[in-house]
């Protein structure tokens, strides 16, 4: 029932974008519908400083990826993104603005600032948060002074919450998962870092992740943000330097190696959630 409803909203949301000019038919609104069902969380289409890229990481069906192939395929070589993993309706639907600000407005959360070592940390209310923090990232805004959200919870407030996600059905020999759950605007995003391997996925809005290999250390300020990185840096990069790149939307799931660089950005403003794999 619930699920009708929201398609007969969809399909006459998509119809007013055509109206609107924002989309050309009713099949380029239809078939992307990651970008249509925000969970709530709107972005403007003024704050979208970054548009998705190409996609040149593999791509899967879970279907056809089995967990043998994922180990000696990925596991400890190359980055995936997989589709069709997990359904997590239940997951989402928790996630949407007002179910979150309905059940967990007062709980607090950590942000982290937005450059590569994240040196600075503030907790806030989850309102607190939405109210003053949550915004699109200018091109201006350096990382270091931006304050973001995106993991180090405390998981006694949020036991509820995450309890409700369907982890990634794949898995690395005597690895534990770990999750991070987070929140950011438009044009957000982590510079790039590495660690041990793990899994993105997105829950709203759309993430653009860029990865090099271990041997590959891109050049980039780590006190910028992806957001400057993309406009100034990424332009000049000679087609042999570019990133492996790829866009993931609602409910896809990205895996990186251990070790293997990363940088995202947020194209709307996004919920995800990742699992960091450590022994
Ligand atoms: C942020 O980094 C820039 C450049 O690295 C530096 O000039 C600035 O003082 C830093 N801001 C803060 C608040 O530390
Ligand atoms: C980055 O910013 C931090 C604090 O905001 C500062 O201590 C550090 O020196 C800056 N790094 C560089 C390379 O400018
Ligand atoms: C986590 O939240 C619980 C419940 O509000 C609180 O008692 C505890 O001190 C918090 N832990 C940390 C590390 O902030």
């Amino acid at each position: 029932m619930l699920k009708m409803h929201v398609r007969d909203k969809m399909s006459t949301f998509s119809w007013f974008l055509i109206l609107a000019g924002v989309c050309t038919t009713t099949s380029s609104c239809l078939t992307d519908e990651g970008s249509l069902d925000d969970g709530g969380w709107s972005t403007s289409k003024k704050d979208m400083l970054a548009v998705p890229g190409p996609c040149d990481i593999e791509v899967r069906d879970a279907k056809g990826l089995s967990q043998q192939e994922f180990l000696n395929r990925y596991a400890y070589d190359l980055p995936v993104v997989i589709r069709g993993a997990t359904d997590n309706t239940v997951f989402q639907d928790q996630c949407r603005k007002e179910n979150m600000m309905k059940d967990y407005a007062s709980k607090r959360i950590k942000l982290s600032s937005a450059n590569t070592h994240s040196y600075e940390k503030v907790e806030v209310t989850l309102q607190e948060y939405v109210d003053k923090y949550l915004k699109p990232q200018t091109l201006k805004t350096l990382g270091n002074e931006t304050f973001y959200w995106f993991g180090d919870n405390n998981f006694t407030e949020w036991q509820s919450l995450i309890d409700l996600y369907q982890p990634p059905p794949y898995s690395v020999p005597d690895m534990t998962g770990a999750y991070s759950f987070g929140l950011a605007g438009a044009g957000t995003g982590v510079p790039f870092h590495f660690h041990g391997p793990g899994f993105g996925e997105v829950v709203f809005g759309r993430k653009r992740w860029f990865m090099y290999p271990p041997n590959k250390t891109p050049h980039f300020h780590p006190n910028r943000t992806t957001l400057q990185w993309l406009h100034e840096d990424y332009q000049e990069l000679h087609p042999l330097e570019r990133p492996l790149e790829c866009t993931i939307s609602k409910g896809e799931l990205i895996y990186f190696p251990d070790r293997w660089w990363h940088g995202t950005l947020n194209i709307d403003t996004s919920v995800f959630i990742s699992t960091f794999l450590a022994y």
